[in-house]
């Protein structure tokens, strides 16, 4: 099956776990411990309920947003997600030109392995942000900043819900771990799974060599088989607001946070000067058992009101998603999973076909809950949001 016979992320993941091998899929797929904030993220958006009007004229529809000054085709955009390499060849690349083809931003990872340099030239003409992991070492931090700033990145996110690392058992049972060590268990998988095999693991030795994280503040360009990531996370856990202040003093353009649940979180990231946040759970992967981020967004939309942006992500699966983000008080959403299901499906024009469903998803809700523009969706669309 192709790519381009999924008619849905569904069918696209279902493809994705299909060619990738288990160790790659358990990095993908799984969240932290017993996957409990996982699921909730994909049960509360099934719990609210979509209330349409009828009879309204919806045959101009748009799903155009601004932000920052610069008009989007649709109000999503790819979050970063670190080691995407590993489920397709160059995946950071394809995911940002997916972006770019589709007019949406895209969000490249600390954990990424192309340099945010070559990102930057391959897709040219994209939304570029970059994600921030720091280490408590702020002159390596600054370096990292520096390099982002001078490739023409135009919004820093820096993720502070990573202190320590989520408890993932699936990878420490598959042997998944920084230096990574490939294990007669996982070599048989792999070539068990040819499409992978050769289009993904071998062309990148091939063509690339080794991976290696080339985006990180220390250990710069550290190959994965050989890299000890201890002190790539050397003292996150100590990290605090003052080293936020820090930051948003040293970066120069747009400045957000990225891992708030709390509201009061919220509100201290804009006093500090934030000029927005995204409010996330890491996909479930971080601290099990918080709640879903879409039960938690109106309240910190409310926090910080309607001047500072709040974007959104967990459990993006369906364009209905979206448009319940969005009523809630999003002013853009983010897609984790479902770009990589397209990537591992079928690179960066999987990619695509994942953003493209989505977004002819979003047009279809709009018809049919009679709101002919995302700039009008609010909680009047929603059953008991009202
Ligand atoms: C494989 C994978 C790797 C991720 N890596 C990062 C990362 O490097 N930095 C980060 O801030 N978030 C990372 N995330 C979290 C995503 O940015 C996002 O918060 C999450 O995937 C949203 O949930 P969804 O996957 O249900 O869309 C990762 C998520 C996945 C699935």
């Amino acid at each position: 099956m192709s790519y381009r016979s999924a008619y849905n992320i569904d069918d696209l993941h279902t493809l994705a776990r299909k060619r990738l091998p288990k160790i790659a899929y358990d990095y993908l797929e799984p969240g932290a411990e017993d996957n409990v904030s996982l699921r909730e993220n994909r049960a509360a958006f099934e719990r609210i309920k979509l209330l349409p009007r009828t009879l309204v004229d919806v045959s101009k529809r748009s799903q155009k947003v601004t932000i920052f000054g610069k008009t989007y085709d649709t109000p999503f955009g790819i979050a970063p997600t670190g080691a995407a390499g590993i489920y397709g060849f160059a995946a950071d690349i394809a995911l940002a030109r997916a972006a770019r083809d589709a007019n949406v931003p895209f969000v490249l990872s600390t954990a990424s392995f192309e340099p945010m340099e070559k990102v930057a030239r391959e897709a040219a003409g994209g939304t570029l942000w970059f994600q921030l992991y720091m280490s408590k070492d702020r002159e390596a931090a600054a370096r990292l900043v520096n390099r982002a700033r001078d490739a023409g990145y135009e919004a820093l996110i820096v993720t502070t819900d990573v202190p320590m690392i989520g408890n993932r058992e699936p990878n420490l049972r598959n042997g998944w771990q920084i230096p990574f060590k490939l294990g007669v268990r996982n070599m048989i998988d792999g070539v068990l799974h040819p499409h992978w095999l050769f289009g993904t693991f071998l062309r990148t030795l091939l063509e690339s060599g080794v991976p290696r994280f080339q985006n990180t503040d220390v250990n710069v360009g550290g190959r994965i088989i050989t890299t000890d990531l201890s002190q790539f996370r050397a003292r996150r856990d100590a990290l605090d607001w003052s080293d936020f202040q820090w930051l948003r003093e040293i970066w120069p353009h747009k400045f957000f946070i990225k891992g708030v649940l709390h509201a009061e979180d919220a509100r201290i990231a804009v006093q500090y000067g934030a000029d927005g946040v995204f409010v996330s759970n890491h996909g479930g992967r971080q601290l099990d058992g918080v709640q879903a981020t879409i039960d938690v967004l109106p309240e910190i939309r409310a926090a910080v009101g309607r001047d500072k942006l709040v974007m959104f992500d967990g459990g993006i699966r369906r364009g209905s998603d979206v448009v319940k983000a969005i009523a809630l008080g999003a002013d853009m959403v983010f897609a984790g999973r479902a770009p990589l299901y397209g990537i591992a499906a079928g690179g960066q024009a999987g990619a695509k076909h994942a953003l493209d469903l989505l977004r002819s998803e979003v047009d279809r809700v709009l018809a049919l809950i009679g709101c002919p523009d995302v700039k009008q969706l609010g909680p009047q669309f929603l059953a008991r949001h009202r």
